[in-house]
């Protein structure tokens, strides 16, 4: 079986929780990947392709890298490109687009280096196959990556498609939702899998849940559902593609699913302000299939009371700056109010809990009163934030979760 060159694009900060993700689905030691700053680069076959697409949770996309070299003009694009045996990938019958991504790229337009590599393509498939693909640039069959450092060209295929955050579940959404693939990160980063060692589960709270973003990735881990399992994939189009082998994968994926037993209480819970969020959150939490294992209610963070009587992880990304001011009680107060009233609560109510907070704003220990014990660095799309962990004292004094 041929073995491949992959490349999983990240967001920022994710290549760490991804790296341990990859390790963990291809049985491959973390020092056999590429750890860079954008994502992790491994050597796989075909059913690994569809294995990562099918279950990586922080992964953007899973791209094969099919030409790497230097190159100094859009020329040397054009022949690169015409060097890649794009006829073993796809028919001219697909639809094509070429996005060009660069890093300091001495050439003057992107625009045109994507049209060099595209006119390559056609042009090596109307010769081996007589006939060109068109361009989609909306919906695309087929997505070519070309990536442009100062003096490097790395030309990628697109086994994904529509990019990994869209698992088909998530059509109900607020004004500034998680994307799925940075909440996996963070869940990731707080290491939170529903259970702890002993097998007893350890609940999960987003009292800002807006969409339900934290809670529904959240109980789709805890009931080992792969992220993929309701979307398609570009690799379906694609001439490697083998329809029976892609089944069973799916299927094998069902069958080591967890269903949450009847009458069991929730693992994952969320509260929003806006009663709005907490009926897209409970639409959201049914498509996606856990809506057994969460659940979700209005209310006020500075108000809502813990959900269960044991300690857990309460985890979110509260509003902040103008585009989301908090509301509710200490609506239009600001936010050094609002975050003093919520470490309050906290402090009062959720003794023993770890909180773990995604915020860009460097102040936000200082507004809680409160050390962060832990500092992990996230891009949440170009916004640099830091997850930030603070251990909540329980009435003795303890933190105990
Ligand atoms: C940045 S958004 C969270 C987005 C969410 N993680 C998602 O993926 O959809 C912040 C959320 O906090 C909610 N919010 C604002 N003030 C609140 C309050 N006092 N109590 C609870 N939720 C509040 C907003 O309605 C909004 O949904």
């Amino acid at each position: 079986m041929p073995v491949f060159d992959l490349f999983l694009p990240c967001a920022g900060g994710s290549a760490p929780f991804l790296a341990d993700e990859v390790a963990r689905l291809t049985g491959q030691a973390t020092d056999a990947l590429h750890v860079g700053r954008t994502g992790v680069g491994l050597r796989g076959d075909w059913e690994t392709v569809l294995r990562l697409n099918l279950h990586s949770r922080i992964a953007q996309r899973v791209l094969v890298r099919l030409w790497e070299g230097p190159y100094r003009h859009e020329d040397d694009l054009y022949a690169a490109a015409s060097d890649v045996p794009w006829e073993a990938w796809f028919t001219p019958a697909r639809t094509i687009k070429v996005e060009v991504t660069a890093q300091r790229s001495p050439l003057r337009s992107l625009n045109f280096a994507a049209l060099r590599v595209k006119d390559a393509v056609c042009d090596r498939l109307r010769a081996r196959c007589g006939a060109r693909p068109s361009v989609d640039t909306a919906h695309p069959d087929v997505r070519l990556y070309a990536h442009l450092t100062t003096d490097r060209l790395t030309l990628s295929l697109d086994t994904s498609g529509e990019p990994l955050f869209k698992r088909g579940w998530r059509t109900d959404k607020g004004d500034a939702p998680l994307k799925e693939t940075l909440a996996a990160a963070m869940i990731a980063a707080t290491g939170w899998t529903g259970a702890d060692a002993n097998g007893e589960p350890v609940p999960l709270f987003d009292p800002c849940c807006g969409s339900g973003t934290l809670v529904i990735e959240a109980a789709q881990i805890a009931l080992r559902q792969a992220p993929g399992r309701q979307r398609r994939f570009a690799f379906e189009r694609l001439l490697p593609h083998d329809a029976a082998r892609w089944a069973a994968l799916r299927e094998q994926a069902r069958a080591h699913e967890r269903p949450w037993p009847a009458g069991h209480p929730p693992l994952a819970y969320g509260s929003d302000v806006a009663f709005r969020m907490v009926d897209f959150a409970r639409r959201n939490a049914e498509r996606a299939g856990v809506g057994a294992a969460v659940e979700f209610r209005g209310g006020d963070a500075l108000q809502r009371l813990p959900p269960t009587a044991r300690p857990g992880v309460l985890l979110l990304n509260p509003p902040y700056g103008e585009r989301i001011e908090a509301a509710g009680v200490a609506g239009g107060l600001g936010a050094d109010v609002f975050y003093e009233r919520l470490a309050a609560h906290w402090k009062t109510h959720f003794g023993g809990w770890t909180a773990w907070v995604l915020t860009p704003d460097r102040d936000l220990p200082r507004r809680l009163r409160l050390q962060a014990s832990r500092r992990v660095p996230l891009f949440n799309g170009p916004i640099e934030c830091r997850l930030l962990r603070f251990e909540l004292q329980s009435r003795n004094g303890n933190s105990d979760s």
